[in-house]
């Protein structure tokens, strides 16, 4: 079957509706990496791959990757993708979109029988949303020999380490250091802007120039548990107290500079119980900002904040530091290329800064690297309500597409 574009888009709307059956949890999506549901995604989209007679793999890192041969065999590769794990309770264009647009372009291609003279790396990864272990961006980690060292030890909430993990994945824990990205000339991503800056500006599409910085943190906070109603006020080390009183000092060191985030997204209290004073309490924090400088201020700010409030309240504070990632400046030469690629889908070229992390930001390390947005409704993101629509993911395929066919190495 040979379609053009929009037939092309009206398929890649399908399959991500497909996909987002692909879910941990019934009734909402939520596909963790290595996860029963992350395999089942994996598997679709390497049968997808295969019915264009791709040859797909799953690597030891638990990415899915197909290499479209240019026309001459061993030819440098354009890498294209994003990543198919979710968040909880999601959206289901966050990630999937640019992972199945990449393999919608190599469909058109292989379905013409045409060829370039790159060949064209489809990529998903996994875990660039770093839910379910202490880590961060795992599958394009691993691509650009970026694991920390720790990382096959790190334990998800159930207590499964990542090694353990991606053993009963099929993965191999052992191979997760060695793995490398062969051959790449450079790596391109297709996402939902995740935020409402192009539908403000009455833009489908925009060429994102830079990525902002991330620090996560995971927070430990040890005091009393005790009895609710024997232990008199005064008297008490409360975990949850301490660790509220914490979550509005972060919140309030944020608000003091613009364009700094930080967010506490996740608590848990233990024991947990109506009337027992809360003995333990972790909680994650994440800090964003466009300057590393700026974002390294604030999370020293927040350490030494927080302390101060163990400190006084005589609570254990213990601040481990779980993912750190450095802005990324787009490279000139693919934003250039996306611009025009806009351009040439009757689109006026916009740049706009990227608040949300991606693979791109791991892919820049090791290769020219860059992004384009496409418009969601109301900037929502991290949310079933995620939305685009099928004339915007049309003209964002459009435009990948171009850029793929354009890109010289
Ligand atoms: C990924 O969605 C992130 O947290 O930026
Ligand atoms: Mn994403
Ligand atoms: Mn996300």
């Amino acid at each position: 079957m040979n379609l053009d574009n929009a037939g092309a888009a009206r398929r890649l709307m399908a399959r991500l509706d497909e996909f987002a059956q692909f879910t941990d949890e019934p009734g909402r999506l939520t596909r963790l990496y290595l996860s029963p549901s992350y395999r089942r995604a994996c598997e679709r989209l390497a049968e997808w791959m295969l019915a264009i007679g791709l040859e797909p793999e799953i690597d030891p890192a638990g990415n899915v990757h197909a290499r479209y041969e240019g026309r001459k065999p061993g030819a440098p590769a354009l890498m294209v993708g994003s990543h198919i794990d979710t968040v909880r309770d999601a959206g289901r264009y966050d990630g999937n979109l640019g992972a199945l647009a990449a393999l919608a372009v190599v469909e058109q291609l292989a379905e013409s029988g045409e060829r370039l003279d790159h060949a064209i790396d489809v990529v998903a990864f996994g875990d660039e949303e770093g839910v379910r272990f202490p880590t961060t961006m795992t599958g394009s980690r691993a691509l650009a020999g970026l694991v920390p060292a720790d990382a096959l030890g790190k334990r998800d909430a159930d207590g499964i380490t990542l090694r353990e993990a991606l053993t009963k994945f099929g993965g191999d824990p052992e191979r997760l250091f060695a793995l490398r990205a062969r051959g790449i000339a450079a790596f391109v991503e297709l996402h939902i802007e995740q935020g409402p800056v192009l539908e403000a500006e009455g833009l489908a599409l925009g060429t994102v120039a830079a990525i902002n910085g991330a620090t996560r943190l995971a927070a430990t906070v040890q005091g009393l548990a005790g009895h609710a109603g024997a232990v008199p006020m005064a008297l008490r080390q409360d975990a949850l107290a301490a660790a509220s009183e914490m979550i509005l000092a972060i919140e309030a060191r944020a608000r003091k500079e613009s364009d700094l985030v930080a967010t506490v997204g996740r608590i848990d209290a233990e024991p947990g119980a109506i009337n027992v004073i809360p003995g333990l309490v972790r909680f994650s924090i994440d800090i964003r900002a466009p300057r590393d400088e700026w974002r390294r201020r604030a999370v020293s700010d927040i350490a030494t904040a927080l302390q101060a409030i163990a400190d006084r309240r005589k609570i254990d504070l213990v601040l481990a530091p779980t993912h750190e990632a450095k802005a990324y400046v787009c490279d000139p030469r693919i934003v250039a290329g996306f611009d025009a690629a806009l351009v040439a889908v009757g689109q006026k070229p916009f740049h706009l800064p990227s608040g949300a992390g991606h693979d791109t930001m791991v892919m820049g390390q090791i290769c020219p690297a860059g992004m384009l947005f496409v418009r969601c409704k109301g900037g929502i993101s991290h949310n079933p309500a995620e939305s685009i629509t099928s004339e915007d993911c049309a003209l964002a395929l459009a435009a990948l597409t171009r850029f793929v066919r354009d890109f010289r190495v």
